[in-house]
């Protein structure tokens, strides 16, 4: 049993980040462990957590489990968990009472827990007390070795529990199931050193290690070689990408040589403003394949509530960062995360808050309220808000984002837009995609122009949708 640990996970040492190789080991003997089984797998995290779906999904196939949408007639059940705000917690451990219950009436079924919640030493602890009927726990750190670990948790009756807390190492050639023919996903960094004083992705993913510019671009021309028209370079904070290498090759470099792939579509989350570069609006700006669209995280408008949160930049540094991006790309569509309720945020913290969303009309918002993690400084602060008093400014703040989402959408009636049609609408006989400022976009079309970039002239524009028709 290994079980995570707070100190551990804070640690940052200088010791050199290993790239290693994803290689099966006995994958002979293990190809048979799921035939005839199917596996459920659920993901409840940021894309990054989508990602590692990903992986594990294609390492389970590789040892003939088969997917199933529903967990009742699955014998492997795996629930991929984050640790952002506790009302993910909740979810999941309401989940592990559906299992405990599956599991009481039917034999023969492996229930995991693995991301970021199995990296959080409480909720091990919690596990091991409350929830010892789950076969297995294996943390971030752990993909690589989940056959071997699949193979114990079948064999043994006791919990298995396999969970580093350590900087990380960053691991190449892992397999992968992607849910998209079109558009794909591709880590270039790990792990977050920002230490925000209210999140614990630091604690749960390891120190920042940034994958090498090579492997990162032969992924993608693999990608283009398969027909893929759209990759998003992920990582908690891809401005930094390259500063823990020392090698004078960031992200403005990496868009560029990216770009130089000629996949059609390239996208990037998340941005800190912290590390935006001039060079780097001048790569976007300039090149076509790099869709006009920001994700910037704000978080707060009251600079006494971004110091406190560790963002390390003012108001007035966010607002300068978002004028020159809107000024100089052409279109730039950018969207923002916002908390509401941090600790000792008062009534004109809020409405400096308020005040920003008002002045950057944002094209859309994620909003959230406070969530104390345990084992971040914010944790311990004083000062803090009330329910019903976050409740009330998160209500207000939606209606705030909401108007101006609306307001953003409507500038696209009448217009043409250029769309990758990914999937079939939920309404027969349409498809749906994304603009390259990243609107949803609904069409009339048939299923054979799915994967296509395509024309769409907007006739009707929602809050968080545009319906169109096709134009040749
Ligand atoms: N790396 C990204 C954010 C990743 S987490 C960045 O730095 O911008 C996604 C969002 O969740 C954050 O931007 C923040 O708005 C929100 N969040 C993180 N921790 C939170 C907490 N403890 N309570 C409420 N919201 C939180
Ligand atoms: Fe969390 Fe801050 Fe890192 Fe984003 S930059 S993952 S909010 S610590
Ligand atoms: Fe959640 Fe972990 Fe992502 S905490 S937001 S799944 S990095």
């Amino acid at each position: 049993m290994l079980k995570p640990s707070l100190s551990e996970a804070k640690k940052r040492t200088n010791k050199e980040v290993l790239t290693k190789s994803f290689e099966y080991t006995n994958l002979d003997n293990l190809k048979e462990l799921g035939k005839n089984k199917k596996y459920f797998i659920r993901t409840y995290g940021c894309q990054m957590n989508e990602h590692d779906t990903e992986n594990i999904k294609a390492i389970l196939e590789d040892m003939s489990y088969t997917e199933t949408d529903d967990y009742e007639e699955a014998n492997l059940i795996i629930l991929n968990t984050c640790a952002i705000r506790e009302n993910v917690h909740n979810k999941v451990f309401g989940m592990l009472g559906r299992i405990k219950n599956l599991k009481e009436r039917k034999d023969d079924v492996i229930a995991a827990v693995c991301g970021c919640m199995a990296q959080e030493e409480v909720v091990v602890n919690e596990i091991l007390e409350k929830y010892n009927y789950l076969d297995l726990v294996f943390g971030t750190h752990n993909i690589g070795n989940l056959p071997k670990l699949l193979e114990k948790a079948v064999s043994k009756k006791e919990i298995e529990i396999e969970v580093i807390s350590g900087e990380g190492s960053v691991l190449e050639n892992l397999p992968v199931k992607r849910d998209s023919k079109y558009k794909a996903w591709v880590n270039i960094m790990f792990g977050c050193d920002k230490f925000c004083t209210y999140c614990i992705v630091p604690y749960t993913r390891g120190k920042q290690r940034s994958r090498n510019k090579d492997n990162i671009i032969e992924e993608v021309n693999e990608l283009v070689e398969k027909g893929y028209s759209e990759v998003t370079l992920l990582g908690q904070n891809v401005n930094a990408y390259g500063k823990d290498l020392n090698e004078n090759y960031g992200l403005a470099e990496l868009l560029k040589d990216v770009a130089k792939t000629n996949i059609k579509r390239i996208r990037f989350v998340t941005s800190h403003p912290w590390d935006f570069t001039d060079e780097m609006i001048e790569i976007i700006k300039s090149h076509e394949n790099i869709m006009p669209y920001i994700h910037l995280p704000i978080q707060s408008g009251s600079t006494k509530i971004l110091q406190k949160m560790g963002r390390k930049y003012s108001k007035e540094e966010y607002l300068t960062l978002f004028d020159k991006l809107k000024n100089n790309i052409k279109n730039v569509s950018i969207t923002t995360d916002i908390i509401v309720g941090f600790p000792g945020e008062s009534e004109e913290d809020f409405n400096e808050t308020i005040e920003v969303v008002e002045k950057c009309k944002f094209d859309s918002a994620f909003t959230f309220a406070f969530s104390a993690r345990v084992g971040t400084p914010a944790y311990k602060m004083k000062d803090t808000i009330d329910d019903d008093v976050k409740k009330q400014r998160l209500n207000k703040l939606n209606q705030v984002v909401n108007k101006y989402a609306k307001v953003a959408n409507d500038k696209y009636l009448g217009k043409t837009v250029e769309v990758l049609l990914e999937k079939e609408s939920l309404k027969e006989g349409f498809l749906s995609g994304y603009t390259d400022t990243m609107k949803l976009v609904n069409v009339e079309a048939d299923k054979s122009m799915l994967g296509k970039i395509v024309s769409v002239y907007i006739t009707d524009v929602k809050t968080w949708s545009l319906n169109g028709e096709l134009r040749s």
